[in-house]
Formats: C-alpha cells, structure tokens, sequence
C-alpha cells in the first residue's frame, strides 16, 4: 500500500485478530476492549488467536510458532489485516508483517485508525494526522514506499535515495502539520477567553468512551452531536449555549471519551482538548452504570481528572443507562449531608430522569441571582429581544419617550454580560443574593 494512502484508509476488512495474555499484570490489556476496538474500526472479526507468554518475543512480539499460526489463519480466512492488541515496535510489525504475508496493525495504530475516522473538528483531525505521521516516520524502511508520486517532477532532490525522498517529505509534512495546528490553536485561545469574558460558567462532561456523552448532550442541548454504539464517537470538546431554569445561561462542553493505554502522540491531542476542564465550573462525570468494568473506568477518569489539574473543580457524577440495570433503579439524586449533590442516575438515551440532572446542575448556581430595574432605550430592538432571552421578566412598561422599562430577575452571569450596554439609559439594583 502507499505511504500516504495509508492515512486515507478508512475501513479495515477482514482481521485476523492476536491477544497475548502476558503473565505480567502491567503489560496486560483486556480482550473485551479489544473486540469493541476492532468493532469501532469497522472490521470483520476472522478469527482471534491468543498465546500465553512470559515476555514478548523481540524479533515477531508472538513468537515464532505463533507467528506461523497467523500466517495460516492468514490464508484460510483470506484475510487483509492482522490485528495485535499491543504496541509493537517498528521492526516486529515489519518482521511479522513478512512472515504472515498480511499488512500488520498494532493496536496503537488500530486506536490510530480509529480516531482517524471519528476526528470531527479542524484541529482534531490535524491532531490525528500528525500522530499517524509521526509514526510513519519511525517505521519507514528501504523499499517499503514509493512517494514520489506525491511530490510530481522534482521532487525528488540529486542523488537522494528513495529512503531519503520519503523521509524529507514525511518531515516536511509534519513541519506543515505542526504549524497549521498552532494556528488553530491560538483561534482557539481566543474564542475561550471570549467565553471567559462572556463570564457563562461552563459545564464540562468528561467520562470513558462509550458512557453516553454524546447521547446526553444531545438530549439537553439538542444539538445534533453525533452519537452512536462505538467507541470515541467524539475527539473534540463541542460547547453548546443553554439556558438552563432557575440558573440563566450556562455553556455545556462535550470532550473526547477516555482510554486507558493511549498512544503517546495522542495524549497531546487529548491533552488540549482537555485543557478546558480546569477551567469549568463544574464536571459531570458520566458513568454506564450497567458497565461491568464501571469501577475501574470510574478510576481510569479521575486519574485524567487529576492528571490535567482539575481536582478542584466541582463534580457531579452522574450514572447513565439505568434501564440496563438489574434491579431496575429509577431516576433520582442523591445529596449528601449538606445537600449538595452528589450523584444523579438517569438514562440519558430514554431522557428519564434528565430533568433530575437540570435541577442538580441548577442548584449548583444557586444564589447567585439578582433584581433589577432597567430602562433600555426606544431604538434598541436588537437588545429589547436578548432581555427576552434572559431571565426572568418580573414588569415591563414603557416611559412617556417610548423606553421600554423592564423589572428582571438575573443570574450574576447575565447582569455581568449586559450591564455595560450603551443602550440601557438607566439601573437600579432592587436587590442582591436573591434565592431563586
Ligand atoms: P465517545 O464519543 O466514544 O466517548 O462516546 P460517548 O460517551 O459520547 O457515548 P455515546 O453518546 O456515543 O453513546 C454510546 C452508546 O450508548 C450509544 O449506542 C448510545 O445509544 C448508548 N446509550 C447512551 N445512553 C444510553 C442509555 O441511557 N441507555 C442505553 N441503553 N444506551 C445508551
């Protein structure tokens, strides 16, 4: 296959797949995952073939004797791809890649693969190619690729050889790559620090792939995100305006669903997409309640939570798919001795129990409410129809120049995002720290 129509695979076929149950606990990974991951990336599951070994092997990882079991199970299911749910180094996916006679994917470049077709933003997808390039370059050898093509007449400098050739565009691509996610970047600094401006707390929901981010996102903000039964159906934060009752407007941000073991290029991606977690006001942590393995993903997020240095923020956990509970368990909010809560179960795909969530996220912001007189000019439709959208409207009337004189209760963050406006001719505060 060429060098760069790798990149550009999208399905994988028929896959062979390999497990290793290493007897060292650390180097470990789990089957079931694997079967999900091999079943996010679209394949055809052939036949699985597992090996219990002491260490890996240097020269194919497997071993040998294993290696030529691939090689059959290559020929009798006619399969395209051999899949190892380990990292592999250059050389033994090469090594291995020979003997079996079959293309070899590890599972960082099957995770690779995966994020490669569910990347949705800009920057995102950037982030996924500049991982899959950089991998690239590690693992280009002599006569593996032909990318002259790529570059047309002249690509190729005097006296270069192919090796060269592909390595000079490979780095000159990533060069490429790396720049444009800077820029990316930078836009998108400032688009937060617009929201930071705006002073609209922001609720962030983080939790393992597959936990219903996306589904529950969607139901409250009903913006369409993407959702569906396979893994890292999101790799960017998506932020949504909403206005939620007794609280004024809030911003609602999707992020990139965890995993545990990711490549290391990826981390960095994950890493900036995560960035803004610190920053919220307060975290839902979404849990698939029914999860066999609930308890260790729960561990595997506040590891993430920890690791991109947000402890301090407040947490909701909320625990999602209560109708695949045995015995069933009906939507409710736990509090604790203080009142504050602590957990909400719900079922965010049915929207039972959603209202539940509204109300706990709500009272987080509690407080925090203000009443206020305005008189907002006669000519100032535009904002006339933004204090509609506020709030609540206690009085509205008019003065005898045809300002409109409205009474409004306030969140804090509402007051702050209209109080400079030129149009309003006048305020008054009636009173502060209302209980809503
Ligand atoms: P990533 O983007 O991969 O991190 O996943 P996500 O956390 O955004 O999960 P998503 O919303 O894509 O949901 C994953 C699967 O779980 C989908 O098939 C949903 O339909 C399903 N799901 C979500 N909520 C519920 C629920 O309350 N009950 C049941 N039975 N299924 C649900």
């Amino acid at each position: 296959m060429e060098l760069f129509d790798r990149l550009e695979r999208r399905e994988l076929e028929r896959a062979v797949l390999v497990h290793v149950d290493f007897h060292n606990e650390s180097d470990r990974e789990e089957l079931d995952e694997f079967y999900e991951l091999v079943d996010s990336a679209g394949a055809e599951i052939c036949t699985l073939l597992t090996t219990k070994r002491q260490t890996a092997d240097s020269k194919y990882f497997i071993g040998k004797g294993k290696a030529e079991e691939v090689k059959q199970a290559v020929a009798l299911y006619e399969a395209d791809v051999v899949i190892v749910n380990h990292a592999l180094s250059p050389a033994q996916e090469r090594n291995l890649s020979q003997l079996v006679e079959c293309q070899v994917l590890d599972r960082v470049g099957l995770i690779l693969d995966i994020f490669a077709q569910r990347a949705r933003s800009h920057e995102g997808k950037l982030q996924v190619e500049l991982a899959q390039l950089k991998r690239m370059a590690t693992r280009l050898v002599k006569g593996w690729s032909h990318l002259d093509r790529q570059g047309g007449i002249g690509a190729r400098g005097p006296g270069e050889t192919q090796l060269e050739t592909d390595r000079r565009l490979v780095q000159g691509r990533i060069k490429q790559l790396e720049a444009k996610i800077e820029r990316v970047r930078k836009q998108r600094d400032l688009g937060r620090r617009s929201r930071k401006r705006s002073e609209l707390p922001t609720i962030t929901i983080v939790g393992y792939t597959n936990a219903g981010k996306s589904t529950l996102f969607n139901f409250m903000t009903s913006a369409g995100v993407y959702a569906e039964d396979r893994l890292f159906a999101t790799l960017d934060s998506t932020l949504r305006r909403v206005h939620l009752p007794g609280a004024g407007p809030v911003i609602f941000a999707d992020t990139v669903g965890f995993i545990r073991h990711i490549p290391h290029d990826l981390v960095t991606a994950f890493r900036s997409t995560l960035e803004e977690t610190s920053e919220a006001s307060l975290l839902i942590h979404l849990v698939d309640a029914a999860d066999v393995h609930r308890d260790e993903k729960m561990a595997d997020v506040y590891e993430v939570i920890d690791e991109v240095g947000a402890t301090d923020v407040p947490q909701l956990v909320v625990f999602n798919k209560i109708d695949l509970l045995e015995p069933a368990v009906d939507p409710k909010i736990d509090y604790d001795e203080n009142g504050v809560a602590q957990r909400v179960w719900l079922s965010a795909q049915q929207g039972l129990g959603v209202d539940l969530l509204m109300e706990a996220v709500g009272s987080f912001f509690k407080g925090q409410f203000i009443k206020v007189k305005l008189v907002l000019d006669v000519a100032a439709g535009k904002q006339r129809a933004q204090l509609y959208e506020l709030g609540t409207i206690v009085e509205e009337g008019f003065d005898e120049q045809g300002n409109s004189c409205f009474t409004m209760i306030l969140s804090d963050q509402e007051w702050e995002s209209i109080r400079d406006w030129p149009q309003l001719l006048s305020t008054q505060l009636i009173e502060a720290d209302l209980a809503h």
